[in-house]
């Protein structure tokens, strides 16, 4: 199996990327985000129940995206591999898909994480909100998601370059560079 994290700060291009990666690979693609916008689209419990936290750019206690992450393993056990897209984001997170997989002996084949410094990741938040309306892709939001990336997900680099397992790319490439840079690790592997 074929299992990759994807890494990266808020706008760095992981779902863009993650849409390649997912036809070309035909991994199954989870993301959280996702998930939690579809719950608040469709106006569930769950839904309001974050959907305050998103719009001010906080995390969602890791119980929930826990269970999420959870039940899309378990309901997807026969597929080439899983392409996790902003998940885990906390240490705890982390330590949790670690125990989830080893029990069901899934290995990760690596985190691939994008690195893009933070004026573009602003520029693209702000550039998309303006079209999107994304209620999460405002300025204030976009630096408000930057701080709680630097201090609660950032830390997850040590985390799988301890378990020799992280691979970075330049993600300041046009979107078809930043592809190829993708493929060509994917393709290494
Ligand atoms: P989530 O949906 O995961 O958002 P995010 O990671 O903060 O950021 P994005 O998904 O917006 O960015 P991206 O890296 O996918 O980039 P994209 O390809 O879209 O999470 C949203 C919220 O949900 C969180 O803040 C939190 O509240 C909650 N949540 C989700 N998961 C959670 C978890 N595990 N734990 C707790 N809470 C959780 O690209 C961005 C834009 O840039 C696009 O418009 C794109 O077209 C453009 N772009 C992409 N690549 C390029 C390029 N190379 N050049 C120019 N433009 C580009
Ligand atoms: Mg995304």
């Amino acid at each position: 199996m074929l299992n990759i994290i994807l890494l990266g700060p808020p706008g760095s291009g992981k779902g863009t990327q993650a849409e390649f990666i997912v036809k070309t690979f035909e991994l199954s693609h989870i993301s959280t985000g996702e998930c939690l916008r579809n719950e608040i689209k469709s106006q569930t419990e769950l839904g309001t129940a974050v959907q305050d936290i998103i719009s001010k750019g906080e995390l969602v206690p890791d119980e929930i995206v826990n269970a999420i992450i959870a039940n899309h393993i378990k309901n997807n056990l026969s597929v080439k591999g899983f392409l996790f897209d902003g998940y885990p984001r906390t240490q705890a997170q982390a330590q949790h898909l670690d125990n989830l997989l080893n029990k069901l002996n899934i290995p990760i084949s690596f985190a691939l994480n994008i690195d893009v410094a933070d004026e573009e990741l602003v520029r693209r938040i702000v550039y998309r909100g303006q079209l999107s309306g994304r209620a999460d892709d405002t300025e204030d939001t976009a630096y408000q998601r930057i701080k709680v990336y630097n201090e609660k997900t950032k830390v997850l680099l040590d985390f799988y370059q301890a378990q020799d397992k992280l691979v970075s790319i330049n993600g300041h490439g046009t979107i078809e560079e930043n592809n190829g840079r993708v493929n060509d690790i994917i393709c290494k592997f």
